[in-house]
């Protein structure tokens, strides 16, 4: 067996780390032979809830699990980690816009970015979850200079799986049998999740999804609504945002990210812009990606972008621009 990977995860005493520590310590990430050492961290007011997640992660009795070790400090909870899912923020509440939580939680990404660069490997992968997660993710970027940019991302994979949910359901086929659904931008309600390069294996075989949907009027307005207002549509019935369908999606971008993509297909991921598709370099952007077994990855260039599509990239793309500006000010205020 290999050496354990050590995987953090913030926000550990919360809803969306109590699905997802499960998922991570009984393999549905790393797969069944790589052992995992979890590092779990909370702010100080929540210890005892983490306690209780670790006496439970305990009582799960796991192969693969070789230490659990609980936090509620920064320094030492970054300490040679392989793996940081940076889950840790003030959750989104019923009515809030996420700018409103930008000023608090960037932040926490600040100080964040810091303790990666001073404590993590180099190697370490970032998933940022916490929101606004591109803004979160481009302030940790910032503030860990000795890093690899292309170390760093954000999860948009809940609103690719929400966006093929959707399709799969149109059509009445499985999930597993629509792909390349594209999220651009922002994981926010700008966001354009885009079907252009869409499939879908039917029993007359693989099509594209915009042909077997075969209605634009709902591929651009309803799909396009109820992907980006999906979030808010969960906190509006649960009263708490999403939370066992963002820790599966958690899962999902890491083992793309580790394993790599399966031929024919991507996968978004927001990540620090390269200037592809004129996107400033620099912006943490949702692409779709292609991921080799390495882990290193490309953005799936020479898609043709209409008008329609443009307008919407720039959209979210102005949306992350403004965010970016208010974060770097608030945090070099
Ligand atoms: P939660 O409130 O249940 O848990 C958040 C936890 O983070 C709490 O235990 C809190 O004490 C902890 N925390 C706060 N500041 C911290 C810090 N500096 N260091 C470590 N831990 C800290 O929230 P939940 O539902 O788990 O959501 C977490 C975040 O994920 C929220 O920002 C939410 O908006 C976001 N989210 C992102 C999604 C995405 O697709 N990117 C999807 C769903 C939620």
């Amino acid at each position: 067996m290999s050496e354990p990977l050590k995987v953090l995860v913030t926000g550990a005493a919360g809803q969306i780390a109590y699905s997802l520590v499960i998922s991570i310590a009984k393999g549905d990430v790393f797969g069944p032979d790589q052992p995992v050492h979890l590092v779990l961290l909370d702010i100080p007011m929540m210890k005892a809830v983490l306690d209780g997640v670790v006496m439970e992660l305990m009582d799960c009795a796991l192969p693969l699990l070789t230490e659990i070790t609980a936090l509620v400090e920064e320094a030492p909870a970054f300490k040679d980690i392989d793996v940081a899912c940076l889950v840790g923020a003030m959750p989104r509440k019923e009515g809030m816009e996420r700018k409103d939580l930008l000023a608090a939680n960037v932040k926490i990404f600040k100080s964040q970015g810091k303790s990666l660069d001073t404590y993590a490997k180099k190697t370490v992968k970032v998933v940022v979850v916490g929101n606004p997660a591109n803004t979160n993710a481009f302030i940790a970027k910032k503030y860990a200079p000795s890093i690899p940019a292309e170390n760093f991302s954000c999860l948009t994979r809940l609103d690719q799986n929400r966006g093929q949910a959707q399709i799969a359901s149109r059509l009445g086929v499985p999930n597993k049998n629509v792909s390349n659904v594209i999220i651009w931008g922002n994981h926010s309600s700008t966001q354009f999740p885009d079907v252009s390069q869409a499939k879908v294996t039917t029993s007359a075989g693989v099509k594209s999804v915009q042909k077997a949907v075969g209605d634009d009027d709902w591929l651009n307005n309803t799909f396009i609504t109820t992907v980006q207002k999906r979030g808010a549509a969960v906190i509006a019935a649960r009263k708490l945002s999403s939370a066992m369908s963002a820790a599966k999606a958690v899962c999902d971008h890491l083992r793309d990210w580790f394993m790599g993509t399966k031929e024919g297909t991507f996968t978004s991921m927001g990540i620090v812009s390269d200037g592809s598709y004129n996107i400033p370099a620099g912006l943490v952007y949702s692409f779709p990606l292609k991921i080799a077994k390495d882990g290193s990855y490309k953005i799936v260039q020479d898609i043709a972008i209409s008008d329609f599509a443009r307008q919407k990239m720039d959209a979210t793309k102005k949306e992350l621009e403004e965010e970016r500006d208010m974060a770097c000010s608030v945090c070099e205020g």
